[in-house]
């Protein structure tokens, strides 16, 4: 729109004449005046509209809330006893010289001017683009914007190169069930979406990238709570030639740089951050994900921690497959290595129950926000994990040979970490669940309530397929 002024910008245009465009936030007759608060991306200002501009006056009596306009008027410096000091355009107005309705609104389901966290879920998916009109949704996702916005200029600096790697991908046990999708081409056989770049950012290692970044976004059948979503987003990265330290203290370093520079109102309770093995917090409080908060009721009190040590397995139970039940499996990532002074043990299959792993996790105020680990870039070592949670060198050479091909190519020694992005934005804006720092997130029944999704599909997208629906 030809010279358009943001409302943020109205207050170097005093005396002006300007065109402003937005939604109506708010109106209010006054017998023959009528008020009204336009918003637009920038924030909220008030107009006014007076008898000696009639067309306009009457214009102004018809709109109504979340209508759309544009609208020209004079900046006007309000009466001194009308000054607001603490918001926006406190000690302006705006004399309403012309109105141009650009798209009417019906009413609203709910307030759009009101925080819309005490209105029921349901209504907000639905209408997810009304709610996240409101000016707590657009906080939290334009803040989300400046966190990546600086984290991608803070690993560019440190010579990361972010790649984007594929959607349509391989069904591999990773942990959590696999979303798949049918192919047309090849009937019968399927992707899966990724649960994780993992094997994709090894295989950048593989490729001499030596330094990957992603915001990736990750698929999980699992069920949901307030901090897991079947799709979520992770900043992903890995490393060649790191040690532990290496990935832990560049994380460390980032995510203090992000509170201090984005979130200066918060306190970081403890620089630098403490480390915990997994053994004393299973002892000390119960779970691998401390919250280390010296005071719960300070909002913004951030108390970050590592977790480290963990052992490398663990019997497996009904929750931990793929391996069958009483088996060894993996407790976090079967492409971790062990520490250095299990590495013989390792490869030897002995004192498997004490092999501690590389991994790391970060946590933050009692939420696990990230985690990775230093990987093993030997074949021979990811051989030897198989085999000890009863996988054979055969099977492992069938479904993982290109991992195995890879690593006997000249893979550099590597390791990396993922955070849970979303969990962590739901920190940093004081939110109870990650649905708040998303634009588009699932209910708990994994449904999209505004998109109505999941769906049916057509008889002929099902037969292209080859597939049918069992009763
Ligand atoms: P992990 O499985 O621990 O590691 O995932 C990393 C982080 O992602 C977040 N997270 C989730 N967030 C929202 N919804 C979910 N369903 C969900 N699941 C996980 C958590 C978690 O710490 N490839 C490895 C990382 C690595 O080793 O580099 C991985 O994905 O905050």
């Amino acid at each position: 729109m030809k010279n358009r002024v943001y409302v943020k910008d109205l207050k170097d245009n005093v005396g002006k004449e300007v065109i402003i465009a937005g939604w109506v936030n708010i109106r209010r007759d006054q017998g023959k005046m009528v008020f009204f608060d336009m918003r637009d991306m920038t924030g909220l200002v008030q107009c006014v509209s007076l008898p000696n501009h009639a067309e306009a006056t009457e214009k102004a009596k018809e709109i109504r809330s979340e209508w759309v306009l544009k609208l020209t008027g004079l900046v006007n410096k309000r009466p001194d006893k009308n000054i607001k000091t603490d918001v926006l355009n406190g000690e302006l107005e705006l004399e309403v010289t012309n109105i141009e309705v650009l798209n009417k609104a019906e009413i609203t389901p709910f307030q759009i001017n009101e925080n819309s966290i005490g209105v029921n879920e349901d209504l907000r998916m639905k209408y997810k683009y009304l709610d996240l009109r409101t000016e707590r949704m657009q906080k939290n996702i334009r803040n989300r914007h400046k966190v990546v916005k600086f984290i991608r200029d803070y690993l560019d600096k440190e010579n990361f190169t972010e790649i984007e790697t594929p959607i349509l991908s391989k069904s591999t046990a990773e942990g959590a069930r696999d979303f798949i999708v049918p192919s047309r081409l090849d009937k019968g056989k399927f992707y899966a979406l990724p649960q994780a770049p993992q094997q994709y950012k090894q295989l950048l290692m593989a490729a001499g990238m030596e330094k990957y970044f992603q915001m990736a976004k990750c698929m999980r059948d699992e069920d949901l709570r307030c901090d897991r979503q079947p799709e979520f987003t992770q900043l992903d990265m890995e490393m060649s030639f790191v040690d532990r330290e290496d990935v832990m203290n560049l994380n460390e370093s980032l995510l203090i740089e992000i509170v201090q520079k984005l979130y200066p109102e918060k306190e970081i309770q403890e620089i630098p951050f403490p480390r915990i093995t997994y053994k004393d917090a299973m002892e000390k409080y119960g779970n691998d994900r401390p919250d280390l908060r010296k005071d719960k009721n300070n909002k913004n009190l951030l108390a970050f921690c590592w977790v480290i040590d963990f052992p490398f397995f663990e019997k497996a139970n009904n929750d931990n497959n793929p391996q069958a039940e009483g088996e060894w499996t993996f407790t976090h990532n079967p492409f971790s290595a062990a520490q250095p002074q299990f590495h013989e043990d390792l490869l030897n299959k002995r004192n498997i129950p004490n092999i501690l792993t590389n991994q790391y996790d970060i946590v933050l105020n009692g939420f696990e926000i990230g985690g990775g680990s230093i990987r093993n870039h030997e074949p021979e070592a990811l051989l030897a994990v198989y085999d000890i949670m009863g996988v054979k060198k055969e099977e492992v050479e069938k479904t993982l040979f290109y991992m195995l091909d890879a690593f006997r190519s000249g893979t550099p020694p590597h390791g990396g970490i993922a955070w849970g992005f979303d969990r962590l934005m739901m920190l940093l804006e004081n939110e109870p669940n990650i649905r708040e720092v998303m634009v588009f997130p699932k209910n708990g029944e994994g449904k999209d309530l505004m998109m109505n999704s999941p769906s049916l599909v057509s008889e002929k997208q099902l037969k292209e397929l080859g597939i049918k629906i069992g009763k």
